[in-house]
């Protein structure tokens, strides 16, 4: 199974490939993880990034799209990925759909996690995030240890920066201006598959898993 993952910003899409890559065994990459890991690690990548991210704009797709070739020359032989958070614009679907036909492989499904502002803005700025591993809390749904220590590697769990009130806003902006629109990309590949996410964490990966037919 080679899926994408396609949602606004909070829409569920980590909470969600956690669970899947657990169950289905698929390599994973998410490439705003991947930028948080840099950008921890002050290397010439992340402080590229920084800026970007710290405003809730798009990191230059040259940036990202090599992340994602070396991930997928890496990772194609070992059998289904999942590609979280990418491709987030249309140069960056062709450029994947380029990658993809060099390495003799393609897209099996793309995931769209349907749900609205109100929820997503919710679920954003109540995220909680380990400073070390990226493993994610909500201070409603699923709270963080009264320590804020995280319980898998010990990192301190903090708010994102870019979970921050303006800057979900211009998140949300990005995200209707630039991504939405891969949505009606793949539908007209005929590889959209829409599940409607503002259900509980565990309802929604029932729906997933019926999605994807598995
Ligand atoms: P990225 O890290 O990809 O952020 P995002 O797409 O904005 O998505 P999020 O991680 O914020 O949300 P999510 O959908 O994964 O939700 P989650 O499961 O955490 O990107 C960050 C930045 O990196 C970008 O702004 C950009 O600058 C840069 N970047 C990344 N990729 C790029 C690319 N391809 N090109 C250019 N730039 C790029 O859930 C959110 C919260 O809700 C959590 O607290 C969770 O516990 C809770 N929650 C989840 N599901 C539920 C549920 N069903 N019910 C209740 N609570 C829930």
């Amino acid at each position: 199974m080679n899926l994408v993952f396609l949602g606004a910003p909070g829409a569920g899409k980590g909470t969600q490939a956690e669970r899947l890559t657990a169950e289905k065994k698929l390599a994973y990459i998410s490439t705003g993880q991947i930028l948080r890991e840099a950008i921890g690690a002050a290397s010439p990548l992340g402080n590229q990034a920084k800026s970007y991210m710290d405003a809730g704009k798009l990191v230059p797709d040259d940036l990202v799209i090599a992340l994602v070739e070396e991930f997928l020359t890496k990772n194609v032989a070992n059998g289904g990925f999942l590609l979280d958070g990418f491709p987030r614009n249309l140069e960056q679907a062709g450029a994947l759909d380029a990658s993809l036909k060099k390495l003799g492989k393609s897209l099996d499904k793309v995931v769209y996690f349907d749900v609205n502002e109100e929820i997503v803005v919710r679920r954003l700025s109540g995220r909680r995030t380990c400073k070390g591993c990226g493993k994610n809390w909500h201070v409603e749904f699923s709270p963080p240890p009264a320590n804020m220590k995280c319980d898998l590697c010990g990192g301190q769990i903090v708010q994102r920066k870019d979970d921050q009130a303006e800057t979900i806003r211009n998140r949300l902006v990005v995200y209707r201006e630039q991504t939405a629109a891969l949505a009606g990309y793949y539908e007209e590949k005929e590889l959209l598959v829409r599940v409607d996410a503002s259900a509980e964490v565990e309802e929604v990966f029932r729906r997933l898993l019926k999605a994807l037919a598995c």
